[in-house]
């Protein structure tokens, strides 16, 4: 079912730790598109294990809580319909090398649902705001299944310059499937 959303009525807030396990459920449903029927490959897993490793949960609810600057920080947030259900997700990291803490990663989804209006577009401008001006971060890294064409095209139309692409990074049911590297410079600056 497809949900109409009123950009006047969307929120977009902080995911702050009590409401973890509620987007926990959700990032699992979302999840279970991956590479189902017409949805890319979004997320290098297998159809049958593509859900949240369970292992990581509790790295990432610490992160929630560590400042931007620091290793192992994230950020959450969440856009929400007027009823409140959760319409899509967009998150920052901190790099795992050292020295790269002027930079960050990025990972995003919309709910099948509520795909195609706006929402994508609008959730990389909020976290990209937040990273200039709260965090004063450089730059925002990301990669992304090569298959996964509205990805890269929500990307490009945001301003993120493909770096490169590794070619059979991943064999994932049966496939090979290529990696591509982008980059948003948020300072003005160029290298
Ligand atoms: C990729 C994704 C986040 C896009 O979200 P969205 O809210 O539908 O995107 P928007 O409506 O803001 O679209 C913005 C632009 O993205 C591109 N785009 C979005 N969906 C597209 C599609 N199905 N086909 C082609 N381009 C698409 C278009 O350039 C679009 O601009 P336009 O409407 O002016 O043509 C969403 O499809 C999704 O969650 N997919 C599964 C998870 C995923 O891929 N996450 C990213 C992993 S790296």
């Amino acid at each position: 079912m497809r949900y109409n959303l009123s950009m006047s009525q969307l929120h977009i807030d902080l995911l702050e730790p009590a409401g973890f396990d509620d987007f926990l459920r959700y990032l699992n449903d979302h999840l279970s598109d991956n590479g189902r029927g017409d949805t890319a490959y979004f997320q290098p897993l297998p159809r049958a294990d593509s859900r949240f490793p369970a292992d990581k949960a509790a790295a990432f609810r610490a992160g929630m809580q560590t400042p931007p600057g620091t290793p192992g920080w994230r950020r959450v947030w969440l856009a929400r319909a007027a009823d409140g259900r959760i319409a899509g997700h967009i998150d920052l990291r901190a790099h795992p090398e050292r020295y790269a803490a002027h930079r960050c990663l990025l990972g995003m989804g919309v709910d099948r649902a509520f795909r195609q209006q706006g929402l994508g577009r609008r959730l990389i401008e909020h976290a990209a705001h937040w990273a200039r001006t709260s965090a004063q971060l450089a730059w925002i890294d990301l990669q992304v299944l090569s298959v996964n064409a509205p990805a890269l095209r929500l990307y490009q139309s945001q301003g993120f310059e493909r770096t490169g692409e590794t070619h059979d990074l991943f064999r994932i049911d049966g496939r090979s499937f290529a990696y591509t590297g982008m980059s948003m410079r948020l300072d003005g600056h160029r290298p």
